[in-house]
Parts: structure tokens; sequence; C-alpha cells
């Protein structure tokens, strides 16, 4: 946690003492402007109507009503203006998923200190992100904006965003505070659809959804989203086991919480208020401090507290902490700027180094026979093919707010740039990813014939992801896998490039490709890194953060499930429907698909080899509060440098409920020359191994544990230890 002045507690309460009920009130709604600030908002805020704003006009118009907020308000509050910086302000960085990708926590890092300091400079002094919802289900739209499937890898990461966002002080200059969202179980909608209802037992909220809004806590974030969803029959918006239980008293967060957009209000959908007056009061009574858009609480608690039916402490409480976050942010201190700058600035050599630098980690090769990848530099000519090769909008993903077309660079772009326009055949074949016409063939299959090798670009638009657009087919859309076949025809080298905002289904594709790589959608410099990767300049070095299915009908499919009383056996591969045998064995399969994933969670190639040896556990056994060392040797055993993101995982073969068949526990990155071997390590210690168990309760049971050391969820060198009373 940082260390704030002391003071700030008193200039609280003396504030405080000064407010009115209804600036009170003000200070608890946020407003969304969606353009520039009327005379009539300027107004409110010299009443104090507002204590915050989001897509708040241009720079100019934030300065000009925070010098109004400051020195035309009774008591002079500033006001805090948030905005959606979820990957990246003016330089997009690579959508989080596939940020997840590249499980680099300081990179990613990095790519929140840029966002917030491009951001701050145009007077944004709040960001509603990291997003930090678990999810298991790829049709969820939203899956997008989250950082995959796996507790301790999203706690990691979302934990390195909060310290890029937040800096080493909320006050520094280029510093902004975070707000880790949608706080909680929002990534378990039913069926994959958005807002939809979640059922999460109190054990897995625990032990998988609240882990990273944890870890993202202890790492001084100061702000909180409460989400949409109807949690277990209680809105998580108007929830109190999660709000106060769960993140004041067990977490102790002294930050504050704002609703997500009408969450409060929706509660009468919901059904559990009859009313905007009842929704606020149990978002009230719940912990949410602020409103957004909705106005509930300025519009009824007023009421509310004169007619006794609420204790005005609960508003002072809510006051207060939102009063923190602006202290802390040195709101109240900041000089208004003189002047703004008119047009914001492109991004910068900085920016987008970072940029580059992360959509190359972020890429993932599933795919490289006969080492069709890298491509010689000097290969004759390759054809660049598909809706998503020249599509800044697209490759910049969803949730882009201020990000600009014109600073993306496209893969077509950048190997014309480096391969010299003469030696690129474009022809997009389609129109966009959902486009079912042909007319485009002809010239797609021209381009082919006239290359040494294809570069084929497929996926989503960025419009096929995000909130509200989940989808219930995880195919390539439109007409693309039909434009592969013909593409193929031409006989070349056929390298697909995948860009979406979730994984797809596309074992057809696959099959016809030499080469895959899955870029998600990449931000502003994602062109250069795939051409970077394809010509070797790079190895891939991307893992995949989230489990791929073979098809929609194996969701949910993720690799730290439970083994079940009749785990499927190897032999229980997918019995291909109309076939004449008979399904064999009782066991936990499906009859027409292979139970296995497409692709597992941690998966990816390389451009060389690594090899695995000498595993080694410091211990047979440690005591309860002990530890241990596990590591391993690595070596690079081809011909290329390259990363390899060594992956650790555990496995609890008894517990007094059942554990996952494997949990992942430390990851590190390591870049080796060819032929250079390296021990890697990790320590354990018995509560890395603890889960809640029956009673809810934190453990660390004793027994037996398995543990390996491998590059994915499904390899590995395996080794055993014993954990003692
Ligand atoms: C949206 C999203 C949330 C976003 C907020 C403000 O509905 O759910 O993630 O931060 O509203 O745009």
């Amino acid at each position: 946690m940082m260390a704030y002045p002391a003071n700030i507690e008193q200039r609280i309460n003396d504030l405080l003492s000064r407010m009115t009920l209804e600036e009170k009130l003000g200070q608890m709604s946020q407003h969304s402007v969606g353009g520039p600030i009327s005379a009539q908002l300027k107004d409110e805020i010299r009443k104090g109507r507002w204590g915050s704003f989001l897509n708040a006009g241009s720079p100019a118009d934030r300065v000009e009503a925070q010098r109004i907020a400051l020195k035309e308000s009774r008591l002079g509050i500033p006001l805090i203006f948030g905005r959606d910086v979820i990957h990246g302000y003016r330089t997009i960085f690579p959508i989080p998923l596939g940020q997840a990708a590249s499980w680099d926590p300081e990179l990613i890092r990095q790519a929140a200190r840029v966002a917030a300091r491009e951001a701050s400079a145009a007077g944004i002094h709040w960001t509603f992100a990291p997003m930090l919802d678990i999810t298991r289900d790829p049709r969820w739209g939203r899956i997008a904006e989250t950082l995959g499937e796996d507790p301790y890898l999203a706690s990691a990461l979302g934990a390195a965003m909060v310290r890029g966002f937040q800096g080493d002080s909320l006050d520094a200059p280029g510093s902004i505070a975070a707000c880790v969202k949608h706080y909680v179980g929002y990534g378990a909608a039913e069926g994959g659809r958005d807002y939809n209802t979640t059922w999460i037992p109190e054990r897995l909220l625990r032990d998988v959804y609240l882990q990273p809004f944890h870890a993202a806590i202890r790492a001084g974030a100061a702000t909180v989203m409460s989400a949409f969803n109807d949690l277990n029959g209680v809105p998580a918006s108007g929830n109190p086991f999660t709000l106060r239980q769960v993140l004041r008293n067990e977490w102790k967060f002294d930050g504050f919480v704002v609703s997500d957009w009408n969450s409060v209000i929706e509660m009468v959908p919901h059904g559990v208020a009859a009313g905007p007056r009842e929704a606020a009061l149990i978002a009230l009574r719940a912990g949410v401090d602020m409103e957004m858009v909705s106005r509930s609480y300025y519009e009824h608690l007023k009421q509310a507290v004169e007619s006794g039916e609420v204790d005005q402490k609960l508003i002072d409480d809510a006051v207060r902490n939102i009063l923190r976050v602006k202290f802390r942010l040195g709101l109240f201190d900041k000089p208004i700027p003189e002047k703004v700058a008119a047009e914001e600035a492109p991004p910068d050599a900085e920016a987008l180094a970072v940029a580059k630098k992360l959509a190359a980690e972020s890429v993932v090769l599933l795919k490289n026979a006969n080492r069709t990848l890298p491509l010689s530099k000097t290969i004759g000519r390759v054809a660049v093919i598909g809706p998503l090769a020249d599509s800044p909008v697209d490759q910049m993903g969803c949730w882009v707010m201020d990000g600009k077309a014109s600073d993306v660079r496209t893969p077509l772009a950048a190997f014309r740039d480096v391969l010299g326009a003469a030696r690129v055949a474009y022809a997009p074949g389609l129109k966009t990813s959902r486009d079912t016409s042909r007319a485009g063939f002809p010239a797609a299959l021209e381009a082919a014939r006239r290359a040494d090798a294809v570069l084929l670009f497929l996926g989503e638009e960025q419009i096929l992801s995000g909130e509200a657009h989940s989808r219930a087919f995880l195919d390539l859309p439109g007409a693309q896998e039909a434009l592969v076949e013909e593409v193929a025809k031409a006989g070349k080298p056929l390298i697909v490039v995948i860009m979406a905002g979730r994984p797809l289904t596309f074992e057809k594709v696959a099959a016809r490709a030499d080469a895959v790589l899955y870029a998600w959608h990449p931000g502003t410099m994602g062109g250069p890194a795939i051409a970077d990767l394809v010509l070797g300049v790079e190895s891939p070095s991307g893992k995949l953060p989230v489990t791929f299915p073979r098809t929609v009908g194996q969701i949910p499919i993720y690799y730290n499930h439970m083994n079940t009383g009749r785990p499927p056996s190897e032999k229980a591969l997918g019995i291909p429907t109309g076939t004449p045998v008979d399904p064999q064995g009782f066991d936990s399969k499906y009859l027409d698909v292979d139970f296995t994933p497409a692709y597992p969670f941690g998966y990816g190639l390389s451009y060389t080899t690594f090899e695995y040896t000498n595993l080694r556990v410091s211990s047979p056994s440690m005591p309860m509060g002990g530890k241990l060392t596990v590591s391993a040797d690595v070596a690079n055993t081809g011909t290329v440098e390259a990363d390899e993101i060594v992956q650790l995982y555990v496995r609890d073969l008894v517990g007094s409920v059942t554990r996952p068949v494997r949990e992942l526990k430390g990851f590190r990155r390591v870049r080796l020359k060819p032929g250079e071997k390296r021990t890697v390590e990790f320590e354990l210690t018995t509560a890395d191994l603890a889960f809640h168990n029956a009673e809810n309760k934190l453990v660390t049971e004793p027994g037996v544990f398995h543990v390996w050391i491998g590059p994915d969820s499904t390899r590995g060198l395996r080794g055993e230890f014993r954990v003692t009373e």
C-alpha cells in the first residue's frame, strides 16, 4: 500500500463538516457528458451537483470545468474525470486478453504507465481499468477485456496494470487512479451472454473470481467498480457480502466504489427494487459510494435521510471515501494548467516502442509445420490477403475511446515498409470479417499465385467482441473459411494470422494452414510486430491465457478443472458422428468431439525448441508454514535465440474437497541463446497451496502434491512433495 500524509483525514473531516447534504450527494454523482461541458453543466458544477464526469469533452473543457469547481463553487471541491483507458489512451496496446498472452507483468506495467502519462496529460484523473473478471466462456464478448481464465495469472498482470496506472504515488505527474472492475463475478454470465445471471458458490468466488481483485487491492488500487450481474440472487451493485464483508471488512479497502453505468437503477429490472428510490437505498447500504450516470442517489437520498429512513452516516462514509481518493490524487492542490494542448499529441517513440514490443510478445504461434516460419527477408514476393490485413479500426480492438486509426500501422503497411511495395501483392478477398460475398476471391487467388508465400489475415472485426457483443458460434465469420480454401489452391506456403477478441474455433483452417499465428487485436503497432515475427526478427513467445475449445459445444472448458469420478481416458477421443463404432466406456467425454481443447492454457510455440530436464524438489516434504524450491533446467535446443515462459503448476492430490487437476503457481520468462541452458527455480510456500474448504475457510491441508515445471498446462516434468502437519 502507498503511504499518504496523515492530514488527509483531517482535511476530509474538516470539509465534510462544512458540506450540505446536497453537496454530499453531488459528490456521489457521476455524469457522462459525451461532449463539451455546457453552460448548464457549468452552473451545476458551481452548485456542487456533480463530483465526477466521464467522457467529458476536450482537455480544454475539462480544465475549464475544474477551474469552475475549484474557484467558483462554494467549497472548491475538485471534480474527478474518469475515462475508459482500457488498453491505451492515444497509443493503443493489444486488447487485455492479448496482453495477457505475453505473461509479462513488467511490460504490461510499462504499457499502463504510457497510457496513464497520455491520459493525465489530457486531464484524465481516473481510468476504469484494469478489468479483472475471470471468465471460462469465449462466447462472452468481454473476454477480450479480461486477463484470461486463470486467477494466478490475472492477479499478477492486474496488479502490474494498477502499478502502471498509479505509479509510485497517485499525486505524481503521469499517474491516474485505477478502477478494478467489474466487482464481482461478471465473467461467469450464464451462456456467455452479457449481463446474464451468475451463480458462483462462495468457495469458487473466493478461490477464483475474487483473487485478482484482492491482488489489485493489495497493489493499491484506488477505486472499484461494482458490476451489473445478479450474483447468486443479489446484484453485485447491491451486494453487502462482496462490497462490505469482503472488500471493506476483510481486505480493508479504503478507496471508493463506483457503480457501473446505471447498475444502481438496474436493480429495478433485476427485480430486487420496486423503483429507483429503493435501488438507491440498496446500493448505498451495500456500499456503492458513487453512482455512475443514473441519478437515484441525488434524487432520492436527501428525502430518505430527512425521513430518517437512511442514516446520514452512510452518506458521510461514502463521501469520505470519494474525498480520500481526490486528496490522494492531489486534486485539491494541483494548480489549474495555464494552457492545455489544443490537439492531443500523437504517440511518441517510447509509446510506440512499448506498443510494438507488447504486441509482439502477445502473439501466440499455434502451428509451424515444416518450419514454414520465419520467412526469409530475401523472399521474392509475399501475398498479403484477408479482411484484417489492412483494417486499422479492427486492429485496435474493442474499447478504444481516444486511439486514432491514422496512428495504426497495419500488417499491409508494415510488410510494404520492410519488403518494398513491389514485393507485396495485396488482396482483401473479403470487405469485412462478416462479408459473405466471394467477389474478391479471384483477385485473392491471383495474388497468391504470384507470390512465394501467402499471409492470410483473418478473424473478427472489433465490433464482434466487447460489451454486449457475445457470440453463440465461435467460427470465423462470413466466408473466411471459403477464402482459405480458395487461396490454398495456389499451393504456396500458407501462413494464417488471426486477429480476434476471443478464442475462435478454426480447426479446418488450422489443418489447411502451414503456420498459424494468433494476434488477438494487437493495437497501434500490430503490423510492425507481426512483420518482425513473420520475418524472424523476433521469435514468437506468447502463451495462451485462455483455453481454446475445438467447438463451442465444449464450453465451459478450462485447464484448472476438477477430476470428476470418471475422468476421460486417453482413448475417449471424439467418435465421429455416424460412425458404426459403438461408443466405448462410461467416462466423461463427448461422442462427437475429442474431450481435449484445440489448444490448452499456457500453450505457445517458438521458432526454437526448448528441452526441460532435471526437475528438482529441494525437500520431499515441508511442514505447515514452511517452503521449498522446485527447479528444472531449460535448454534452447534449437538454432534461434528466443524467450520461453516457463510455468509452474501444482496439484493437491487429496483434499477435504475436490481440487483442480492443475493450478498455475508461478511463471518466468527466460531468454536463451541456442545451446544455452539455465536452471529456473521457483519457491513454494504452504500458503501458496491454500484454498477455501467446505466451511469457506482459507486452509492448506497436509498431504501429497504433484508439481510440474513445463511449457504449458499439459506438459512438463513432474515431481512430488508432501505437506506435513
Ligand atoms: C460500461 C462498462 C464499464 C465501463 C463503463 C463506463 O457499461 O460496463 O466497463 O467502464 O460503462 O464506460
